[in-house]
């Protein structure tokens, strides 16, 4: 997950995405390089122990993915960062077998993701931006930003709406497909998930 801004919904959609994937039989590790720490504090909430938290500091990541991917059990690994970008986000990135943009419709948020899109381009990683906090009331912006993301790069096809079920899983140290099975944003999420799945099944190494 990156994305240069602050509060995009990289914490938010990592966990729930941890959630999702080992709710359809995937291995999660989670790591947090974000000082934040908001990712550990939320595995320090979750009360069940299916999704194994690795602290590690970005110069160890590689070493720490190698041993994990020689070890063989591990079939995902979320790795959450900072909302600026600099050599640990960067560590991240070069790692990265699809990279996850979170972006809000807003012109900030475009203007900054644009630079972290660059940033992967010069990677050769491949990513795809994904429109969080979108709002129905503002479809016409949602769509603006739409077109203005696909000019620049991927951009995933659905997006996940604003809701406070996303809060209050995060309060609960769960992923919204298991807090509200039922709501529309487990169904964006689980949606989010199963595309990502089929990404990596292209672009994981
Ligand atoms: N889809 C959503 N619906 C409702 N609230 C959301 C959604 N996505 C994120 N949020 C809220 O927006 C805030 C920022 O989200 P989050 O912490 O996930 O962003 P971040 O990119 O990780 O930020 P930072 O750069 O500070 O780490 C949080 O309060 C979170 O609960
Ligand atoms: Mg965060």
């Amino acid at each position: 997950m990156a994305a240069q801004k602050g509060g995009a919904g990289k914490t938010t959609l990592a966990t729930s995405l941890a959630v999702a994937a080992v709710q359809t039989g995937e291995i999660v590790v989670a790591i947090d390089l974000d000082p934040q720490g908001s990712l550990r504090e939320w595995s320090e909430r979750r009360e069940t122990a299916d999704i194994v938290f690795r602290p590690v500091e970005a110069a160890g990541l590689a070493a720490l993915l190698k041993r994990l991917r020689d070890h063989g059990k591990t079939t995902l690994v979320v790795v959450d960062t900072a909302g600026v970008i600099g050599p640990e986000v960067t560590v991240a990135l070069q790692n990265a077998d699809l990279a996850l943009l979170p972006v809000r419709p807003s012109l900030l948020d475009l203007t900054a993701t644009r630079r972290t899109a660059e940033r992967l381009e010069a990677l050769k990683r491949p990513y795809a931006f994904v429109l969080n906090q979108t709002q129905a009331a503002a479809s016409a912006r949602v769509e603006d930003a739409a077109e203005a993301l696909v000019e620049i790069g991927p951009l995933y096809p659905g997006s996940i709406a604003l809701r406070t079920d996303h809060l209050d899983a995060m309060a609960m140290g769960m992923g919204v497909t298991e807090w509200r099975p039922r709501s529309p944003a487990a169904d964006e999420i689980g949606e989010l998930w199963q595309w990502v799945k089929g990404k990596l099944g292209e672009t994981g190494r």
